[in-house]
């Protein structure tokens, strides 16, 4: 059976490619077949490369994501993905508000599959520094854990 799952930020240079990667890299060690993407619900950066310093804690982590390119959420998204994984709450809204009435994607916010921080914002390094990113890669590291093992019994 195969699953597909699209993780949407801001930007789609920051944090949703890096999930993208975490989660690609998880069901990989898995053997799971699974179709990931990501997008931003913003079109500032479509047609670019994740920031250099996403590239290099992928790198660092093991996994090259220099070949992404930023794309846009479209509404055929919400029929293309069994699970939409928005970044933070900002996205999470936005995506609701751009929902086909007929959708069944299952909408999700990242923390939400992290025991103990449902709810919670993955802050955007964008602005900040450099191990802002070595952070962000460790939390969707951690929940691109259990949306795998939650891939795995579905
Ligand atoms: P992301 O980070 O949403 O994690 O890709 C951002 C990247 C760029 C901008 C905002 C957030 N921006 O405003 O240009």
């Amino acid at each position: 059976m195969s699953h597909s799952v699209l993780f949407v930020c801001l930007g789609n240079i920051c944090r949703s490619p890096l999930a993208e990667a975490a989660l690609r890299q998880e069901c990989a060690a898995a053997g799971l077949n699974v179709i990931i993407d990501s997008a931003g619900t913003g079109d500032w950066h479509v047609g670019h490369a994740p920031d250099e310093r996403a590239q290099a804690v992928a790198s660092r982590n093991g996994v090259d994501i220099g070949h992404l390119r930023a794309r846009q959420v479209t509404t055929s998204d919400f029929h293309d993905f069994d699970h939409i994984i928005a970044l933070d709450n900002q996205n999470l809204r936005d995506l609701v508000a751009m929902r086909p009435a007929h959708a069944v994607v299952n909408l999700s916010l990242l923390f939400d599959h992290v025991a103990g921080r449902a709810g919670e914002d993955v802050a955007d390094p964008y602005y900040g520094a450099e191990d802002g990113f070595d952070q962000t890669w460790a939390e969707v590291t951690e929940a691109a854990k259990t949306i795998r093992q939650l891939l795995e019994i579905e």
